[in-house]
């Protein structure tokens, strides 16, 4: 009988998580001074338009990708109190994904690219992430049939979720015919292709970017405040509230387009039923403090946690709001894009994978807390003012772009050129270069933690499985 969980893939994911977070937001400060200073753009392999793909990519698939198998690997096997199922595969999930990212850090700076956005990297590496990902299901829903509980807990629902989701998207967006070792093109064509990429668009949103972090947020916060979930009655509604709704919402990403409108609009009112379950989980997870609201003075993990609630209802509220017509009609193609999506992407998906982290890494040496609890806290002061300055900025920005760009004059021609929104835009650029490199800096703290962490401690591959007591017989 296996006596032990492993902890030696949940290490490895989440020492990466902290290596590629470096790496992908050190591209993304890199592209925000080339906004600034184009001569940065000194090499063909170095431009903006190939970086701009490394840097989603890396943070995405890379940073965010590598907390979420840390993080799932860890809460299944606590949750079912059984080790993964088949370590093999779990460590061929490792490698196959630490493959796969290396092949896109090379692949696209060189201009290899399937040109879909979220989807760039070319068919042989979709081969691999596809293998990579059934074997990922397979350690995943391996380990849930042969849990010892009989209930399968909430977090792994929205684990599960993400994990199937993920696959049928890929599959299904990725769909092309090869024309040679490293081109492609797409299987489907004009709007029919566009209507494909942005209902897997939106749903990597929903369910990389969000329903897996919702797994995170279940499990860590109670965890962390030593609480039960608020309402685990709400938790169920919000699971299936969330991954009904999100299916029907990309089409707000294609308003104004040839596009039939009947379909825009379907996508508008989906994203806006869309707040309710999405405020109702964030509602859920900060509830959970009751109690225990004290802890939030002290505990720097549980101020991440809570913190990246608040950043996720923000733009939960923001998403629905620029998915009315009207307001895209504003917001779309501007700078608010991007203030919206750091803030879940900074705000939300960074700060709460931070959070876990500080949680798991310690575990995973042997230890109940980081080498440094002040340096946490610093790092949370660190990141919440780098993530206030990006947004911010990006908001202003993109707000004077649209009302630039559709300012008339009594006769009809327009007020501004292109040119002199891009002017006016310079000094918003400069704010979110500082935001971006406070924000990498507190990355660069996080390392020098984790360091001191492992050097003073020995890494533990295995940690015993506490044997339940047997069922009273009747
Ligand atoms: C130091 C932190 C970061 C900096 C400085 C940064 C900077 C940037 C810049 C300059 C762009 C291009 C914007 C444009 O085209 O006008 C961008 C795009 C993007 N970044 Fe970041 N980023 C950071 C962190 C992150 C993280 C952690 C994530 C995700 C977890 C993320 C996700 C994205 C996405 C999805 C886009 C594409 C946005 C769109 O197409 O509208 N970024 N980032
Ligand atoms: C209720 C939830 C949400 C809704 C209804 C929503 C809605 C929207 C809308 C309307 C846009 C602008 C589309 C355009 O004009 O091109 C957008 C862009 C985006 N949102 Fe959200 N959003 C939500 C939550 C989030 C969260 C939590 C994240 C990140 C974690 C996120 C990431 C993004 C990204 C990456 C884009 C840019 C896509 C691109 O053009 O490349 N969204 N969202």
């Amino acid at each position: 009988m296996e006596t032990t969980y492993n902890y030696k893939v949940v290490r490895q994911f989440a020492i990466m998580t902290v290596i590629w977070g470096i790496v992908g937001m050190l591209v993304g400060v890199f592209i925000a001074a080339q906004l600034i200073w184009p001569e940065l753009n000194v090499a063909s392999f170095l431009s903006y338009g190939r970086l701009r793909p490394l840097h989603t990519n890396a943070v995405i698939f890379a940073f965010g990708g590598c907390a979420l198998f840390a993080t799932s690997y860890y809460c299944v096997q606590r949750t079912c109190q059984a080790r993964l199922f088949c370590d093999k595969l779990a460590a061929f999930t490792f490698w196959g994904w630490q493959l796969v990212i290396v092949l896109a850090a090379v692949t696209l700076p060189l201009g290899i690219t399937s040109s879909k956005e979220y989807a760039e990297l070319e068919w042989p590496i979709d081969v691999l992430i596809a293998l990579v990902w059934v074997a990922y299901a397979v350690v995943f829903f391996g380990t849930i049939v042969k849990r010892k509980t009989p209930h399968i807990y909430v977090a792994n629902w929205f684990f599960g979720a993400f994990i199937i989701t993920v696959a049928v998207l890929h599959l299904v967006n990725s769909a092309a015919l090869p024309v040679s070792f490293w081109k492609s093109y797409s299987a489907y064509a004009g709007v029919q292709d566009a209507m494909v990429q942005w209902w897997y668009g939106h749903n990597a949103v929903g369910f990389f970017l969000t329903a897996g972090f919702l797994g995170m947020m279940y499990y860590f916060i109670p965890k962390q405040a030593d609480r039960p979930v608020y309402s685990y009655r709400l938790s169920v509604v919000h699971f299936w509230a969330l991954i009904f709704t999100y299916m029907w919402a990309g089409p707000h990403h294609l308003h104004y387009t040839a596009l039939p409108d009947w379909a825009q609009s379907l996508g508008m009112l989906f994203s806006l039923i869309l707040l309710a379950p999405s405020w109702g989980g964030m509602i859920n997870g900060i509830m959970t403090l009751s109690g225990a609201w004290d802890k939030l003075r002290t505990d720097p993990i549980l101020k991440f946690l809570i913190t990246s609630l608040s950043f996720y209802g923000m733009s939960t509220f923001e998403g629905p709001m620029m998915s009315i017509k009207t307001v895209n009609a504003l917001s779309h193609y501007t700078d608010w894009t991007v203030g919206h999506v750091h803030s879940g992407a900074l705000g939300w998906v960074a700060m709460v994978s931070i959070g876990c982290l500080y949680y798991v890494i310690p575990r995973m040496y042997g230890r109940t807390e980081m080498y440094s609890t002040r340096l946490i806290t610093l790092h949370f002061w660190v990141s919440t003012i780098g993530v206030v300055l990006y947004i911010a900025a990006m908001w202003i920005a993109g707000v004077m772009q649209g009302l630039m760009w559709r300012a008339v004059n009594p006769d009809g021609t327009l007020t501004y050129t292109f040119v002199e929104s891009v002017k006016a835009t310079y000094p918003f650029y400069t704010i979110r270069l500082l935001g971006g490199l406070v924000f990498f800096s507190g990355m660069l703290i996080m390392a020098y933690n984790v360091w001191k962490t492992a050097a003073g401690s020995r890494a533990c591959d295995e940690a015993p499985i506490p044997q339940l007591a047997p069922a009273p017989a009747h």
